[in-house]
């Protein structure tokens, strides 16, 4: 097909942190010749702590700013943001809207027939809202599915806090009173969690699946792209750009790329 100058050809993401990278990192695999422009809302992360009032602002400032930028698909890097307000961004824009929510479907499937139960982690504020109960309403008639909330991750993310020491630290501390040899698999409800999947594998142990959405979110992107006949039409670019103290670019968000090809 033709390329036009008026036709965006990027492929924009969208996340409250470094969170949406380990979704683009996903899409990067899938579609390395494609434009990407990531958008971090570093000015007002963690979303997990916030109101919903307050979240569905940021993100919609934040989409409204990629849309501008001009974008031929947008996705939103991050559960909190798309429980909040992917309807929402559905409606406003003429162009396909993709979000990631926590994979509890395939994790209840996984589970059948076995003693053991399905934990979802995500932030406070996925959990508290209607989208994911709704979710779990459907798919888990057996009740079998158990979720808690990672604040700390979350922050130990931002902060490119990855030493073992201090994850385990924190995780020792997160999960105290949780029995955590119930669970059969994992679920990690929130794009910044991909970042621990080595020490969260270790903590739970070499038999637990740990799974999550990025990976089903990229190949749906390819999926939408490719019956819109609108595949191949990058080169490989990637720009980045944030809120708040980073707006200047004083982050470097290829350090938290490096970091996820290293272990994943
Ligand atoms: N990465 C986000 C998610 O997937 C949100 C983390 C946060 O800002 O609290 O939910």
């Amino acid at each position: 097909m033709k390329k036009s100058a008026s036709r965006p050809a990027r492929i924009g993401f969208l996340d409250s942190g470094v969170g949406g990278l380990t979704v683009l990192q996903e899409a990067l695999k899938l579609m390395p010749d494609e434009d990407y422009l990531f958008y971090a809302d570093t000015g007002h992360v963690p979303y997990g702590e916030k109101t919903k009032e307050e979240v569905r602002g940021y993100v919609l400032e934040a989409a409204d700013y990629i849309a501008g930028q001009g974008v031929k698909a947008l996705v939103v890097a991050c559960n909190t943001a798309t429980s909040i307000a992917v309807d929402e961004l559905r409606r406003r824009y003429d162009f396909p809207v993709l979000g990631i929510e926590p994979a509890v479907k395939p994790a209840v499937l996984r589970e059948e027939g076995s003693r053991r139960k399905v934990l979802v982690l995500a932030t406070a504020l996925t959990l508290r809202e209607e989208k994911y109960h709704r979710l779990v309403e459907t798919v888990d008639p057996g009740e079998r599915v158990d979720s808690l909330a990672l604040p700390g991750l979350v922050r130990l993310a931002e902060n490119f806090e990855f030493g073992e020491e201090r994850v385990t630290a924190y995780l020792r501390e997160a999960f105290e009173g949780v029995n955590c040899e119930a669970y059969g698999t994992v679920v990690l409800g929130c794009t910044h969690f991909p970042y621990f999947q080595q020490v969260l594998q270790r903590w739970f142990g070499p038999g637990v699946a740990l799974i999550s959405g990025g990976p089903g979110t990229a190949r749906n992107l390819r999926r939408i792209l490719e019956s819109a006949g609108r595949r191949h039409e990058g080169t490989g670019r990637i720009d980045f750009c944030a809120s708040g103290r980073d707006a200047e670019g004083s982050r470097n968000f290829g350090d938290w790329l490096d970091r996820l090809n290293r272990i994943r």
